[in-house]
């Protein structure tokens, strides 16, 4: 695998790649990451992957600057993936400037749910991604279903910017407990880590109710909800929207998403289940 720093060099060695696959991370990778590279192996020739810790999409008092950073772990996990070239930059390479332009997603994607919590969260995520595409011009990106919101907010600003890059979503990798895989597990203490399926364990309840014919989404979140609060945690949302492009469904809808955001401790975990 080869390790690229600047943009001029990731660019000269991918002068005569054909069928670029991109799998963008920010480090600290687990099975999920790794499940990724292996379908980007199968979507195209060259597989590159990316790690950078994009501070645009972070707000003051959020995770950046503990986010984990896991480079020599990283590099041998993605060298046995079979990743043909990893982008590394440092942040400099990146943000040479402040950035002054942005891709903004419309409110109605940005505003929502995560958008809702994490305000300027999905400008961050769709710039520092428009630019990852420009320098690397892939033929297809690859992201994880566990951040779903993320997933659409790229599909919609590849269509609607005519982007020639094909969007791909990778399943949820879960631990053997349910607990989707995420860099964000690693700050739960024991006893936390023992709680958290619980996420998981409520959303598929929801799912099960709506599967079973139950149409009261309203009352179903709320149960949710208080299943939660009732076992220590503070929730966000727990949400059933179209699965297309996250809003409200009217009853009787199908291509459901349940989407959940909830803190335990001082961690704040997501998760989704398509119905
Ligand atoms: O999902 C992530 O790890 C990040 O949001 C991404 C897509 C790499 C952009 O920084």
């Amino acid at each position: 695998m080869q390790i690229h720093e600047s943009v001029a060099g990731l660019r000269a060695a991918l002068k005569n790649a054909n069928n670029v696959a991109l799998v963008p991370t920010m480090g600290n990778l687990h099975d999920g990451h790794i499940a990724l590279m292996k379908l980007a192996r199968s979507h195209g020739e060259t597989v590159v992957a990316s790690i950078f810790v994009n501070r645009l999409q972070f707000r003051p008092g959020e995770d950046f600057e503990k986010y984990p950073r896991t480079f020599a772990a990283d590099c041998d996990k993605l060298a046995a993936a079979g990743v043909d070239h990893l982008f590394a930059p440092a942040e400099a390479e990146i943000y040479p400037r402040p950035q002054g332009y942005h891709v903004v997603p419309p409110d109605d994607q940005d505003a929502i749910l995560e958008g809702e919590f994490r305000p300027g969260h999905f400008r961050g995520v769709a710039t520092v991604v428009m630019k990852l595409f420009q320098i690397v011009r892939p033929a297809v990106a690859l992201f994880g279903k566990k951040d779903y919101q993320q997933l659409m907010v790229i599909r919609n600003m590849a269509a609607d910017l005519n982007l020639p890059i094909e969007i791909v979503g990778g399943e949820t990798i879960r631990a053997d407990d349910g607990l989707a895989l995420s860099s964000r597990n690693g700050y739960l203490s024991a006893p936390e880590r023992a709680e958290a399926p619980r996420l998981g364990r409520v959303i598929t309840k929801v799912v099960e109710a709506i599967r079973a014919g139950n149409t009261d989404y309203q009352g179903l979140e709320r149960q949710a909800m208080a299943e939660l609060q009732a076992a220590g945690w503070f929730p966000d949302y727990i949400a059933v929207r179209k699965a297309l492009d996250l809003q409200l469904p009217p009853a009787h809808e199908s291509g459901l998403v349940v989407l959940a955001a909830a803190r335990l401790g001082s961690t704040r975990l997501i998760d989704n289940l398509e119905v």
